[in-house]
């Protein structure tokens, strides 16, 4: 395998998770998934930047993009670790149903990440919206390979070898800035980071 064909099997494998993040950007709004409450500490469980519609509509948005990739995978043969990807077929086999299911893990789980990251920041009495240099770049990440590592470990372990993990770990947090430097631009983010 090259380096590209590494690249490309990473990106292609977060996708889900990638497009969750940026969804409940522009889709979120509305009643915060902390319904306001406050924490022992007396600050916001998770604060107003993490809604309820954000989290639904990002991992709704995250799992259609997982079963348009797998319609697309059969056309696609960039890479040696992409043969093999569960396909989806139009008899919605066991194998594509499971497929669909772990698409779904990374989306939620990107957004459960980042909630997560928004609960620490709260602990650290970070104001919403405040930076967290490493965290902010790499909180949805985590979140997609704990719920995909607890819920489809074997899944995980196959298409998560160890040489996808340290390309995706290098090129998330370019790939973060560059999105939210653009989101930025289009006003569906307050900050460029
Ligand atoms: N968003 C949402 N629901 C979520 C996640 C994100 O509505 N579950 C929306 C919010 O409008 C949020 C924006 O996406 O402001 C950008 O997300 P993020 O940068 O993660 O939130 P911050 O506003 O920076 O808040 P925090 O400090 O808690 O990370
Ligand atoms: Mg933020």
């Amino acid at each position: 395998m090259t380096l590209i064909d590494i690249i490309t099997a990473s990106v292609w494998l977060m996708l889900p998770a990638y497009t969750a993040n940026p969804m409940a950007a522009v889709f979120g709004g509305g009643t915060p998934m902390d319904l306001g409450r406050n924490f022992y500490d007396g600050r916001r469980i998770l604060g107003n930047g993490k809604t309820i519609k954000g989290l639904l509509a990002g991992t709704a948005c995250g799992l259609l993009m997982g079963v348009i990739q797998m319609g697309l995978a059969p056309r696609l043969a960039a890479s040696d670790v992409l043969t093999g990807w569960p396909v989806f077929q139009s008899t919605l086999s066991a194998y594509s149903i499971s497929t669909i299911l772990v698409v779904g893990l990374m989306a939620l789980g990107s957004l459960l990440g980042d909630s997560a990251e928004s609960f620490i920041k709260r602990r650290l009495n970070l104001e919403r919206g405040a930076m967290f240099p490493v965290a902010d770049q790499l909180d949805f990440v985590l979140g997609a390979w704990a719920l995909t590592f607890i819920f489809a470990s074997v899944w995980f372990k196959t298409y998560f070898t160890f040489w996808i993990i340290v390309t995706v770990l290098v090129i998330t947090p370019l790939l973060h800035l560059m999105a939210n430097l653009l989101g930025y631009m289009i006003k569906v983010k307050k900050e460029p980071w």
